[in-house]
């Protein structure tokens, strides 16, 4: 993975000192309210409910053992003793106080890591894939252009005020996995019909109050151009964007209210000035940063292993588990494996520190030191050998991180909610844990099989409700909490946004909806469709009268 150089290194030096000037300052008062807030915005710092949060990044999802150790030892040293891993893959800590949050930089920069633009108008951490790199669908590895655009972002005076924030996601696969779809650009790497390497440009994508999928901007780029291109479209956005109405604010409303086309022909012609300029991407320095990404220093290993065989057939856990949890890979020999961060009854994506200790050692024994994050929050291990996964598996079950639900039901994606964000209107982590507990029993949440459930507090979709095979919506009702549903949501190359289905239910009520929902499924599908392809297939009605029949039985 990428490592930082003195340059990258005296930045986050820099601005750990800086930062902590500022809050000294402001802890003295010589700094308000709201000259402190901007500043401690630029470096991941919220304040909420209960607490400070701080937003750490974790560009593209990729984590070395070291870091991971050390953010299990801040968390541990500084916090409640765990972190939360979100949707856009970064690791942000609940309970930190105001006055460690310098050390805490502090200690991050000696791990090359920092906070610096998770939060705030400005370009933000840009996601992909987690399983970059090794996907046996994937046609190129966009990792070394995600670093050189996180270097182009990182202080980039130009776009340092936006009329909001910026979201970039990166995927060079065939089957999308990055949703690339709901960002605010997408890139999405291809080789074109002379095997070069180009990208198709999405833009206007996002979820929040006014969910609406990308449109293509550009079909086919060179490579060479991502920096300069995505400079005119972050120009055009960041010279009309709405700065009035902060609802209105992101680029998907601007390039609504002009057209895709008008958009598009104002991009361009800001391109000119652009195009082969300073910023064009050289061969040099794709071959510079791409070292950083070279492939692992593989062994040449048959694809089977007899041991692996044995306990899968030996062994009905982790057969269950090995179904769930193991991906394919491309090197022969070589599974990706997901450690769930989603065990029944815990808020979904939350790890402690020992786990993250452990999980450290996991990657340093048996996946060459590194590991990633999902944007499904979950921990990935992406280069175990077939005959590593049995111990593997029997490390991870031992710290809670084996449950065998990676895809399923109870996989469920959730932003933190009332319990600690200022926005929400509903709490969301209750509602997660009572609908895992409701489908507790393995069999039956294999049997439902391939599902994804996303849950937001409020509608600024944080929890990714819209694209969600099922979503829950957190609403405010005279001041108590429902929960709105849809269905028909989905990521990937066919994404949708999903349908509501009615009126809002309380908290109680909300396993309950979630087992019709499931029953008309169980019900009516084929025995090859999935429930999205149901949902698809029949759309929102039966669904719908199956989940009110009570009530209009009652009425
Ligand atoms: C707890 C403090 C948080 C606050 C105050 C917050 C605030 C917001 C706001 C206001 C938006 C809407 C932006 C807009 O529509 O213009 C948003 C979007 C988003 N947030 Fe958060 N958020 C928080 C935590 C999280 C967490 C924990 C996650 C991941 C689990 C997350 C992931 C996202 C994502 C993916 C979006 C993008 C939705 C889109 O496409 O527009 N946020 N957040
Ligand atoms: S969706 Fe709403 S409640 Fe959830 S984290 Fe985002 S802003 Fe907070």
């Amino acid at each position: 993975m990428y490592k930082y150089d003195e340059i990258d290194q005296q930045i986050v030096d820099e601005r750990v000192a800086q930062y902590r000037d500022q809050v000294r300052r402001y802890l003295a008062g010589e700094l308000s309210e709201d000259e402190f807030r901007p500043l401690r915005l630029q470096n991941g710092l919220y304040i909420q409910r209960h607490a400070p949060m701080l937003r750490i990044a974790v560009p593209y999802g990729m984590l070395s053992s070291k870091q991971l150790r050390k953010l299990g030892d801040i968390a541990k040293k500084y916090d409640r003793g765990y972190g939360h891993f979100s949707t856009r893959q970064n690791l942000q800590l609940n309970w930190p106080k105001l006055e460690s949050t310098p050390d805490i930089l502090a200690e991050l920069a000696t791990v090359e890591m920092h906070a610096i633009q998770t939060s705030g108008n400005c370009i933000r951490n840009i996601t992909t894939d987690q399983f970059v790199g090794i996907a046996p669908d994937e046609v190129i590895d966009p990792r070394a252009i995600a670093e050189i655009m996180r270097q182009w972002s990182t202080f980039h005076p130009e776009f340092a005020l936006l009329p909001r924030k910026f979201k970039i996601a990166v995927s060079g696969t065939q089957q999308d996995r990055a949703i690339v779809q709901a960002h605010d650009i997408g890139l999405e790497f291809y080789r074109d019909a002379n095997n070069k390497v180009a990208i198709k440009v999405w833009v206007g994508g996002g979820l929040g109050r006014t969910p609406i999928l990308g449109s293509v901007i550009r079909e086919h780029l060179d490579w060479q151009h991502a920096l300069t291109y995505c400079e005119a479209i972050i120009r055009v956005y960041n010279l009309h964007g709405r700065r009035d109405n902060m609802y209105k604010a992101r680029i998907k409303i601007l390039s609504k209210a002009i057209g895709i086309n008008e958009f598009r022909n104002q991009v361009e012609a800001e391109w000119t000035h652009l195009k082969d300029g300073a910023n064009t991407i050289t061969e040099e320095e794709l071959a510079r940063v791409s070292k950083h990404f070279e492939a692992m220093p593989y062994e040449n290993l048959p694809d089977q292993d007899a041991g692996f065989d044995a306990a899968l057939a030996n062994n009905p856990a982790f057969a269950a588990w090995a179904k769930r949890s193991i991906h394919p890979h491309k090197q022969p020999g070589y599974r990706a494996v997901t450690l769930s961060l989603k065990p029944h009854g815990s808020a979904p994506g939350d790890i402690t520190s020992e786990q993250m200790w452990a999980v450290a050692d996991l990657a340093d024994e048996y996946s060459f030191g590194e590991l990633r994050s999902s944007h499904e929050q979950n921990l990935i291990l992406a280069d175990v050998k077939l005959s590593d996964l049995f111990a593997v598996w029997e490390k991870a079950k031992a710290q809670g991180l084996a449950t065998p639900n990676i895809g399923l039901l109870t996989d469920i994606i959730c932003c933190p909610g009332g319990d600690f964000c200022s926005l929400a209107n509903a709490k969301s982590i209750p509602i997660a844990k009572a609908i895992q507990m409701q489908f507790d029993d393995l069999d039956y949440l294999h049997d439902i099989g391939d599902i994804e459930l996303n849950i937001s507090g409020c509608m600024n979709a944080c929890g990714h409700h819209h694209v969600g095979h099922i979503g829950i919506l957190g609403v405010d009702k005279d001041g108590s909490e429902w929960y709105q549903v849809t269905i028909g949501g989905k990521q990937g190359n066919d994404a949708s946004i999903g349908t509501v289905i009615g009126p809002s239910f309380s908290a109680e009520e909300m396993p309950g909806v979630i087992q019709k929902l499931i029953e008309v499924y169980i019900k009516e599908r084929t025995p090859e469709e999935r429930f999205i392809d149901t949902v698809r297939r029949l759309g929102a009605v039966p669904f719908k009268k199956h989940v009110y029949a009570k009530d209009e039985v009652s009425a």
